[in-house]
């Protein structure tokens, strides 16, 4: 959170995946003058994990720093979606730490999945 890129919305957030490699990935939101080219601080962390060769995200932390437990947009819940199980945790902080878990499930039922694709 505290490498954010927020000028626009003064709405830092960060995220930390835990991926099943046994590593952690923090990231930032991003924002742009062109504001639809920022993207979400889950977004960052995601792209961390994959490029370093991490595969799937076992939890995921989310902060922000005007708003406890900020729950994670649509678009990050369909781009954890691609690389978690639906019972990974998602945990919602406050200034204090963790506080809120929820399954993925639980915050994406009824996705959009392969099974649509039927591949
Ligand atoms: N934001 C995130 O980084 N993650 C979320 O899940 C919610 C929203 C960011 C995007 C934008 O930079 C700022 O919060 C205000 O919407």
């Amino acid at each position: 959170m505290a490498k954010s890129h927020s000028p626009y919305s003064h709405f830092p957030v960060g995220a930390a995946i835990r991926a099943d490699n046994g590593k952690i990935y923090a990231g930032a939101n991003i924002e742009n003058v062109a504001f639809p080219q920022g993207w979400c601080a889950e977004t960052t962390a995601i792209s961390l994990m994959i490029m370093d060769g991490g595969t799937q995200i076992v939890e995921l932390a989310v902060i922000a720093e005007r708003q406890a437990f900020v729950p994670p947009c649509g678009g990050c819940r369909q781009k954890i979606a691609e690389f978690a199980l639906p019972e990974a945790r998602i945990w919602l902080c406050d200034s204090v730490g963790p506080a809120q878990c929820h399954r993925l499930a639980e915050l994406l039922p009824f996705g959009f999945s392969t099974d649509s694709l039927s591949l």
